[in-house]
């Protein structure tokens, strides 16, 4: 059989059927012809090409040479190739691009059909999983090194200065503990995120859990210096796993203690407050502290993240609270707000649907 050239009415008659087939992708794809020139894109293809028009050469839409060399070895070959691009601007996104051959009329490749597969979310999510266990290791073997040089210790120099032992034996409990707590920490989060898309049904009263907290709490910010002034109207209804609220109060509330108190000024106040805003219920914790600067406030709900390591480790922290209290209020259907000013402390503002069948 010769290979016959393109037959124009032929390319007519089947760039609808093409257009139709790439339309119902879920992915940017466009026929690219002999030519180079681009006889169908679906929308979108046509979003993230901005510059793409119908009939115009690919090579004008997408400038990226690597692209179009595969494109020109694909037409000459028949063989389907993919190799990957990325763009930086406006934000930094990467893409697997396949190119195949689609057959002409007389068995030569007539056109090719380039499909566009965006891979940016699932970098981010491979990044963001290496990244935390990179981050968890780092956490435990902190306080494991420390016990296992204090059992060397213990077994060597230390061995019958039971004065030493009773120290040494103090320091390996709180590094027992802290791993314990990190491992809690952890095992919780990963149990919320698996229940991620799960509402919760019972029906629970906010500010009686609030309340709860506060009470509990209370003894750890006399220690710390601290006062707690509480406001909540009776009851606050929502729908929503009571432990996990808990939590949520638990973590906002003693952070400010830890964080926000400075017990020298008269800085020494936590005010907690349930509220009933227009269809949401919220919980204020504000305190009256050092304050967080700008640029550390959307990183504050990232796992791990510390605005001074060296002071949450001291205070117990492991820097997952604040990653907790995003995903239970995600689970329902919450949010989480916080502001701060330097020198005049931070409030935070967890907000949850109001359960509206209840008054
Ligand atoms: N009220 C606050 N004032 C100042 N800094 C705060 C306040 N709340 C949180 N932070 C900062 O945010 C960081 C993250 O808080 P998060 O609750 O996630 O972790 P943590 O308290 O260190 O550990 P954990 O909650 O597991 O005990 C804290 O280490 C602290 O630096
Ligand atoms: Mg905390």
């Amino acid at each position: 059989m010769t290979g016959a050239q393109a037959d124009p009415i032929h390319v007519v008659i089947r760039t609808p059927f093409a257009a139709q087939m790439i339309a119902a992708m879920p992915d940017a794809a466009l026929i690219v012809g002999a030519d180079g020139r681009v006889t169908a894109a679906n929308a979108p293809a046509l979003r993230l090409l901005v510059a793409l028009k119908l009939g115009d050469p690919l090579v004008l839409a997408l400038r990226a040479p690597d692209v179009i060399d595969a494109y020109r070895r694909v037409m000459a070959s028949g063989e389907a190739e993919t190799v990957q691009w990325s763009e930086r601007v406006p934000v930094e996104r990467l893409f697997d691009v396949s190119i195949g051959p689609l057959a002409g009329q007389g068995g030569e490749v007539g056109a090719a059909l380039v499909t566009l597969r965006d891979l940016t979310e699932i970098r981010r999510v491979e990044r963001l999983r290496v990244d935390f266990i990179a981050n968890a290791s780092h956490e435990l073997r902190t306080p494991l090194a420390s016990l296992l040089g204090f059992i060397e210790t213990l077994q060597g120099s230390a061995r019958d200065d039971a004065r030493a032992r009773d120290r040494f034996l103090a320091i390996m409990r709180d590094q027992g503990l802290r791993m314990a707590r990190l491992i809690e920490d952890l095992l919780s989060l990963s149990r919320i995120e698996q229940k991620q898309h799960v509402r919760p049904e019972t029906v629970v009263d906010f500010a009686q859990t609030v309340r709860s907290v506060v009470d509990s709490l209370s003894p750890m910010a006399q220690d710390l210096g601290a006062e707690i002034h509480f406001a909540a109207p009776d009851p606050i209804w929502v729908k929503g796993d009571r432990d996990e609220l808990l939590r949520v109060a638990e973590n906002l509330i003693e952070n400010a203690i830890k964080y926000g108190v400075r017990p020298d000024a008269d800085a020494a106040l936590v005010e907690v407050a349930v509220a009933r805003t227009g269809k949401e219920a919220t919980l204020t914790v504000r305190d009256y502290g050092h304050g967080i600067a700008a640029e550390h406030l959307p990183r504050l709900t990232e796992r791990f993240y510390r605005v001074d390591a060296t002071q949450s480790r001291a205070r117990n922290g492991t820097g997952l609270g604040l990653a907790i209290v995003k995903h239970i209020l995600t689970r329902h259907r919450g949010k989480l707000s916080i502001t701060s000013r330097i020198g005049h402390g931070s409030t935070f503002t967890a907000a949850l649907p109001l359960h509206l069948d209840r008054k």
